[in-house]
C-alpha cells in the first residue's frame, strides 16, 4: 500500500464536475483579474464565517501581513515600529513570525500549552503582567486545525486593550463554541495553499473582519495601496486573489463541512484504535477542531524510527515543525523570548503527523493503525 499525507488527485476527481464547470466558465469570460468569482467567493466566505467582510488575497502569508499592516495604518502609521510587540507562538509555520517582522513589529514568542500545541494563555498573561507595556496585539495560531481558547484570549486582549489577529491558515471551518474561527478576533488570516482544508490549485489567501474601516484599508493594500492604483495612499502589495483560484475554491467550498467531518471521523478512529500504546500520546478531540493534521507525540526518542518504519511500509508522515521559530537565525536576531520555550522545543522533537486525507478508505485507515501497532510491538 502507498498512503500519502493527502491525495489531491482523488479529491479533484471527487469534485471534478463542479471544478471543471467553474474553470470552463472562467475560460469563457476571460476576466482573470478580480473577475466575478472573487466577489462571489468573498461573499460566500463572509456568510460561512458569519463576518461582515472577507477580502481575498494572494496567500495566507499576505493575509497575515496585510491584516497587521491594516491595523498599523488604522492607528495612524504605515508600519509598526521595532519597539512595538506582537505575541505569538514559536511552534508554527515560519510565515506567522515573518508576517510580524514584515509589519514592522517585534514578535515575542510565548511557550505553548502541551495539550493542544497552541499558545499558552497562562504564558500570555504572565508576559503582559510582567512586561506588557509595548505589546500591541496577539497573533494566536489555531495549529493543526485545533482552536485556541478564544474566550480567554479575548478576555486578556480586552483587559489590556490589544488587538487579536487569528492565524486560521490551518483551520478553515473550525469553531470555538459554535463561532467560526476568524470571526472572533479583530481579523482572521486564511490560506488556500493546496494542502489546506480548503485548498486551491496554487496560492491564495483571505482576510476576515467585522470592522468596516479595517476592511477598506486591507482591500486597498491588496491593490497597490490605493483606491486608484494610479494614485496610491499607502505602501501596498499586488496581492489579489486570482479569479481562477476563487472559481475553484467556490466549487470546493461546497464540500468543506463534509470533508472536515471526514477528517474528524478518521481522527476519532485513530484515537480509539491507538489508545493504550504507552510510547505515543494521542491528540485530544477538542470540540470545533477540524484536524488539518492528526498529530501524535512519539515519546522516548522513537519518532525517527517510527517515521522510518512507516516509510518502509508505504505510509507517509510529516514533522510539523522540526524547528521552532526562535531557533531560526532570522528570529534569533529579531524576536524576543520571555521565558524558556520548553514545551515548544519538546513538541518539535516528538510530533509526527500521519495521513488524515478525507477520502482515505477504511482499509487504508486500518493499515496505518496496524502498522503503528506493529512498530511498537517490535520496538516497545
Ligand atoms: C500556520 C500558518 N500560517 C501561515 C501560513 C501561510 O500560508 P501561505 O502558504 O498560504 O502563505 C501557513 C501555511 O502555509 C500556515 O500553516
Amino acid at each position: 500500500m502507498n498512503i500519502p499525507m493527502l491525495d489531491l488527485r482523488s479529491e479533484y476527481l471527487y469534485m471534478k464536475n463542479d471544478i471543471d464547470t467553474a474553470i470552463a466558465k472562467c475560460l469563457e469570460h476571460q476576466s482573470w483579474i478580480l473577475g466575478p468569482e472573487v466577489k462571489e467567493f468573498e461573499k460566500k466566505c463572509a456568510e460561512f464565517f458569519g463576518v461582515k467582510h472577507c477580502i481575498g488575497c494572494s496567500s495566507g502569508t499576505d493575509a497575515l501581513v496585510i491584516a497587521l499592516r491594516a491595523i498599523a495604518i488604522s492607528s495612524g502609521k504605515e508600519f509598526f515600529s521595532r519597539d512595538e510587540e506582537i505575541l505569538t507562538t514559536p511552534f508554527t509555520f515560519t510565515a506567522t513570525g515573518d508576517a510580524i517582522l514584515r509589519s514592522g513589529a517585534t514578535p515575542v514568542f510565548i511557550d505553548i500549552n502541551p495539550v493542544d500545541f497552541n499558545i499558552s494563555i497562562d504564558g500570555i498573561d504572565k508576559y503582559l503582567k510582567a512586561d506588557g507595556k509595548k505589546v500591541k496585539g496577539i497573533l494566536p495560531v489555531h495549529l493543526y486545525g485545533t482552536p485556541c481558547n478564544m474566550d480567554d484570549i479575548y478576555e486578556i486582549a480586552s483587559k489590556y486593550n490589544i488587538f487579536i489577529v487569528e492565524d486560521v491558515a490551518q483551520a478553515f471551518g473550525a469553531c470555538w463554541k459554535n463561532k467560526k474561527l476568524g470571526a472572533i478576533g479583530h481579523a482572521g488570516a486564511f490560506s488556500f495553499f493546496p494542502s489546506k482544508n480548503l485548498g486551491g490549485f496554487g496560492d491564495g489567501g483571505m482576510i476576515s473582519t467585522n470592522n468596516d474601516t479595517f476592511a477598506e484599508i486591507a482591500t486597498i493594500l491588496t491593490k497597490h495601496g490605493g483606491k486608484d492604483k494610479y494614485n496610491v495612499d499607502y505602501i501596498g502589495y499586488n496581492s489579489r486573489l486570482d479569479t481562477l483560484q476563487a472559481a475553484i475554491l467556490l466549487a470546493k467550498i461546497k464540500y468543506i463541512d463534509q470533508f472536515n467531518n471526514k477528517r474528524i471521523g478518521i481522527a476519532k478512529k485513530y484515537n480509539s484504535e491507538l489508545q493504550g500504546i504507552e510510547e505515543i500520546e494521542l491528540p485530544e478531540i477538542i470540540d470545533g477542531s477540524v484536524f488539518h493534521q492528526y498529530t501524535i507525540r512519539a515519546k522516548n526518542n522513537k519518532r525517527t524510527a517510527l517515521q522510518g518504519f512507516l516509510k518502509e511500509k508505504g505510509i507517509a508522515s510529516m514533522v510539523y515543525y522540526p524547528l521552532c521559530l526562535h531557533q531560526m537565525k532570522l528570529f534569533q536576531e529579531r524576536a524576543k523570548i520571555h521565558s524558556p520555550l520548553t514545551e515548544a522545543e519538546k513538541a518539535s522533537k516528538e510530533v509526527l503527523s500521519i495521513p488524515v486525507e478525507p477520502l482515505m478508505t477504511e482499509q487504508q485507515q486500518n493499515y496505518v493503525i496496524s502498522e503503528i501497532k506493529e512498530f511498537f510491538r517490535l520496538n516497545g
